[in-house]
């Protein structure tokens, strides 16, 4: 077993950055509420916090999402928010969007806690894999269909804190 480096720290931080930026421009400087989800996004979204200037405040959710036999679909949430957020600006801040049925859900359970703005911003995205309908507002790397690892993504736990992304070769 052998890991490849997809994409490395300094091309890793410095797009984090960017996006940091643009996301603060966008807001005019505006107060934020980042919520983190739990355990994946913990390295991106502080440095994405870090790059920020203007004030962020930070939350954090933990949630997993049934499929199988439930044609709805379900979000359990292990960790809720902490906070109000009615009429504050929320970015919701992934590691991986893959088929997209996570945030779907968790997009509508927030949607209905009445934000003055509601934006997704993930570090990476497999949209060939997308089965939901959803498009995140800021991302940083688009990548193709591989398991990949580190910077807070794992394969059974390990691997999260590997300071780029790489994936696994057989
Ligand atoms: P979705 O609900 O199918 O979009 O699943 C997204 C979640 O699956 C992410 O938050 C990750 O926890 C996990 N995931 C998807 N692809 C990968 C990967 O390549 N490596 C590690 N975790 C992944
Ligand atoms: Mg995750």
């Amino acid at each position: 077993m052998e890991i490849k480096t997809l994409i490395n720290e300094k091309d890793l931080t410095s797009r984090i950055q960017e996006v940091a930026k643009e996301i603060q421009e966008d807001f005019n400087g505006e107060e934020l509420v980042f919520i983190c989800i739990l355990k994946g996004a913990a390295f991106f979204a502080t440095e994405l916090a870090k790059n920020v200037t203007s004030s962020v405040i930070m939350d954090f959710m933990k949630v997993s999402s049934y499929s199988g036999t439930e044609s709805t679909g379900k979000l359990n949430f292990t960790l809720d928010l902490s906070q109000n957020i009615e009429n504050k600006n929320v970015i919701i801040v992934e590691d991986i969007i893959d088929t997209g049925r996570t945030l779907s859900y968790l997009k509508e359970y927030l949607k209905s806690k009445k934000p003055k703005a509601l934006k997704i911003c993930t570090m990476l995205d497999k949209k060939e894999r997308r089965e939901f309908k959803l498009e995140p507002d800021y991302t940083c790397f688009d990548i193709p269909d591989k398991f990949v690892i580190g910077y807070g993504l794992d394969y059974d736990e390990k691997y999260r804190n590997m300071p780029y992304i790489g994936y696994i070769e057989q």
